[in-house]
């Protein structure tokens, strides 16, 4: 298990930047992860572990890469019905455990229609996971009606953690410390949709300020013209302590270089 967290914490800063790219299992071919496999190769340099689904895993990323994995196991519905929430584990612990996973991923719906199963599902996969010392990472997933403040997000992130989450990926909000301090296990944060850079960068430097361990992120980094510059900004905030700023110069400077260099290969 310590073994598994700290490929993932891999820094010795106890931060991490997990690149997600499993949006697939319920959007289908999201904008920008039409092919997984040219989105996901040029950014793997740059990300201490991908998250994804044991399909994209086997059919885009070369097993001879020793990034860490983290599998998504839940899912069983698609955008386009209403009940989101109505997921199931979805890959069996042999499963994981035959494709290395570093760690489980599994969303729970706190106040939708499907919590109780969505719960009661993470439970059982951590006593399944922890036997083999695998660590499970709760995604808390919110529902179209749920308000993504600190008290929402708190109590899911707590829920989480009690029933044995080692990771909690959540999102950033006003009073995020609040989250912070009332879940004893690390937080990561999703990106959420598309923003401009500025902002998704913002947004990364007040969750690490305010105690995040990292990132999960996927659009705002594979959706920008200039994924690489992008990853490596982001990256900067979680393991250099750059602040938004410094990240944005970052930013600006890597998407000047590829953008020369992209005009001395014409
Ligand atoms: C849901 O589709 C997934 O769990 C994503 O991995 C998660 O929402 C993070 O991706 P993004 O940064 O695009 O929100």
């Amino acid at each position: 298990m310590r073994n598994r967290l700290a490929r993932i914490f891999k820094h010795g800063d106890n931060r991490t930047v997990m690149l997600a790219v499993d949006h697939g299992y319920f959007q289908g071919p999201t904008t920008k992860l039409e092919n997984p496999k040219r989105t996901i190769e040029p950014l793997l340099p740059y990300a201490d572990s991908i998250m994804l689904t044991r399909g994209v895993l086997r059919n885009c990323v070369d097993a001879s890469n020793d990034i860490p994995i983290v599998l998504r196991v839940s899912g069983g519905v698609s955008i386009l019905k209403q009940d989101l929430s109505n997921e199931d584990i979805t890959t069996s612990i042999e499963e994981a455990l035959r494709l290395n996973a570093s760690a489980l991923a599994l969303s729970i719906f706190v106040g939708e229609e499907h919590e109780h199963r969505t719960l009661v599902n993470l439970a059982r996969l951590v006593d399944e996971a922890e036997r083999y010392g695998v660590p499970v990472l709760a995604v808390t997933a919110v529902g179209r009606e749920m308000a993504r403040d600190a008290r929402y997000l708190a109590l899911a992130c707590r829920i989480a953690a009690e029933l044995g989450a080692r990771i909690v990926k959540t999102y950033y909000c006003e009073n995020f410390d609040r989250v912070v301090d009332s879940c004893p296990v690390p937080l990561v944060i999703a990106g959420g949709k598309k923003v401009p850079e500025y902002e998704a960068l913002k947004l990364t430097y007040n969750a690490i300020k305010n105690g995040a361990a990292g990132v999960d992120m996927g659009r705002n980094i594979w959706q920008s013209d200039h994924p690489v510059a992008m990853i490596r900004a982001v990256r900067a905030i979680v393991h250099d302590n750059a602040t938004a700023d410094d990240a944005w110069q970052l930013f600006n400077e890597l998407k000047t270089n590829e953008n020369r260099e992209v005009l001395i290969n014409q």
